[in-house]
């Protein structure tokens, strides 16, 4: 067996590992009773996405959501969505928002109509709880009772996080478990993904990067390992990677690449999983004063790598890297003080609470991997969800697209996000657009005009939850006029659970 087989095996077999210390008992955990979220929900409709779906197998369907404005004849594809959906089961409800299973959103846009098609994936968990009639599996954020047996990672796998279009295949991402594949025509699913053989149920995390050649990039964690996939345009396994030493303490969720180099964000979280939730000890402590770390390491040999430290920092999220011609590697991500948000606010969240204000803003880091500094310079406040234009991935990028909030510090400010911003990094300068205060905005993302090559040649598509329809509303804006709103509008004829993340492929 060679080294990098054996590599491979022994970090499929500490995520088994890492997976089954989910199933630690814990007599006082339960989920939290959902009546508890519907009598606060009731006062505060802004927060009705969070009553998520019933585990309904024919999913939602609209052909004819009313469409405002103009939806442009060139304008062709889907949108796809993915998000945690189904919270509840047997009157329990889940405690964290991302515990919740999978529901892919499809929106496909074509001579000026828009179709939506929304199915939750089907994964084992779903399949095994459905039949328990109860949560029976360890969750994220949730601690359940008698669990059934673990047979890896995916068996607790809600396929919740993202989906992509690529190399002609349609996957539902998480970041602890494998992709599950499903079928872009009727959103049924294919099953979990194996790449190759001695690699099954190896994570294959949420945040891939494709590069300008149409290479997917992806990580992974495998125990203390990190695992790098490289996949081609055409969608087959190029080659996977298995770092020989652990990588350096921190949670891993979003990374970003640069000609040279994978860079990896590495914020001092740690995963309590045999802590409550809801009371008591906390289940994602932060290591007070500890630094956020860096990893950089050659896209062609993982074992050439360096860790940076920036100051404290906590980060879901990257932006864009790119490479200087002396070297410097331009890290753009949104970081916040602490990790509130992860430990408090999407518990908060399924409690029918509006959380606290997320203080979190768009840093740009300049990185030098040879001497090991970094500079951190800070641009703006309250985002997340950043987006650039997908030919600018790895690339010098000037626009960052993201979904915004009030300011944290400003009067009813709270961590909801009712906006969409461009920020321009050479400047500093933001322009937005406010849905309103009865509205929760989602990523938008960035899309191409067909034929422009310019990076601001671009529209940004993106849903946004109106309390006041009780509606989810798909937008289309002008990348470059994003201050003057909507120019076409979806509004289905129902909501959906608030999502994290998707992709748009051209047809
Ligand atoms: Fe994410």
């Amino acid at each position: 067996m060679d080294l990098q087989r054996r590599t491979l095996l022994q970090a499929l077999a500490a995520t088994v590992g890492s997976a089954a210390t989910l199933a630690l008992p814990a007599a006082h955990a339960r989920p939290a009773r959902a009546a508890d979220f519907h009598r606060a929900v009731a006062a505060d409709p802004l927060l009705r996405p969070f009553a998520g779906v019933a585990d309904a197998p024919e999913g939602l369907a609209s052909d004819t959501p009313l469409l405002r404005g103009r939806w442009p004849a060139e304008l062709r594809g889907r949108l796809h969505r993915n998000g945690p959906a189904l919270y509840e089961r047997g009157g329990e409800r889940y405690h964290h928002w991302f515990d919740g299973d999978g529901m892919v959103q499809q929106f496909a846009i074509e001579d000026g109509r828009v179709r939506h098609r929304g199915r939750l994936v089907q994964t084992a968990k779903l399949r095994a709880e459905r039949a328990a009639g109860r949560f029976a599996l360890p969750a994220f954020g949730t601690t359940v009772e008698n669990p059934l047996p673990l047979s890896g990672a995916d068996s607790v796998n809600p396929a919740n996080t993202s989906v992509l279009e690529h190399g002609g295949r349609l996957l539902a991402l998480w970041e602890g478990g494998s992709a599950h594949e499903l079928d872009a025509a009727d959103l049924s699913t294919r099953g979990p993904v194996t790449w190759r053989d001695d690699l099954k149920g190896l994570p294959f995390s949420a945040h891939p990067k494709v590069a300008a050649d149409g290479t997917l990039w992806n990580i992974g964690t495998a125990g203390a390992h990190l695992v790098v996939w490289q996949i081609g345009a055409d969608g087959r396994l190029q080659r996977a990677q298995v770092g020989a030493h652990p990588y350096p303490h921190g949670m891993v969720h979003d990374f970003a690449i640069t000609d040279r180099w994978l860079v990896v964000p590495l914020p001092p979280v740690r995963f309590s999983f045999d802590n409550e939730a809801r009371e008591g000890p906390r289940r994602f402590p932060m290591d007070a004063g500890q630094p956020l770390r860096v990893l950089i390491a050659r896209k062609d040999d993982l074992a050439r790598q360096r860790v940076l430290e920036l100051p404290p920092q906590f980060v879901f999220h990257v932006g864009n890297a790119h490479e200087e011609r002396d070297g410097t590697v331009v890290l753009s991500y949104v970081g916040a003080p602490d990790n509130a948000f992860l430990d408090r606010g999407a518990v908060a969240l399924m409690r029918g609470e509006r959380p606290l204000p997320a203080p979190a803003g768009t840093c740009i880091a300049r990185l030098d991997p040879v001497r090991g500094t970094a500079r951190v310079q800070r641009l703006d406040d309250a985002v997340e969800f950043p987006r650039v234009h997908p030919a600018c991935v790895g690339r010098r990028t000037r626009w960052l697209v993201s979904a915004c909030g009030a300011p944290s510090g400003s009067a009813g400010a709270n961590a909801l996000l009712r906006g969409v911003q461009v920020l321009d990094t050479e400047t500093g300068r933001v322009q937005r657009f406010d849905y309103g205060e009865q509205a929760i905005a989602e990523e938008h993302i960035v899309v191409p005009r067909p034929g422009r090559s310019g990076e601001r040649d671009a529209w940004l598509l993106g849903t946004v939850y109106d309390a006041r329809r009780d509606a989810t509303v798909l937008n289309l804006l002008d990348l470059a006029h994003v201050q003057d709103g909507p120019l076409a509008q979806a509004v289905l004829p129902y909501r959906l659970p608030l999502g994290f993340h998707g992709h748009f492929r051209a047809t």
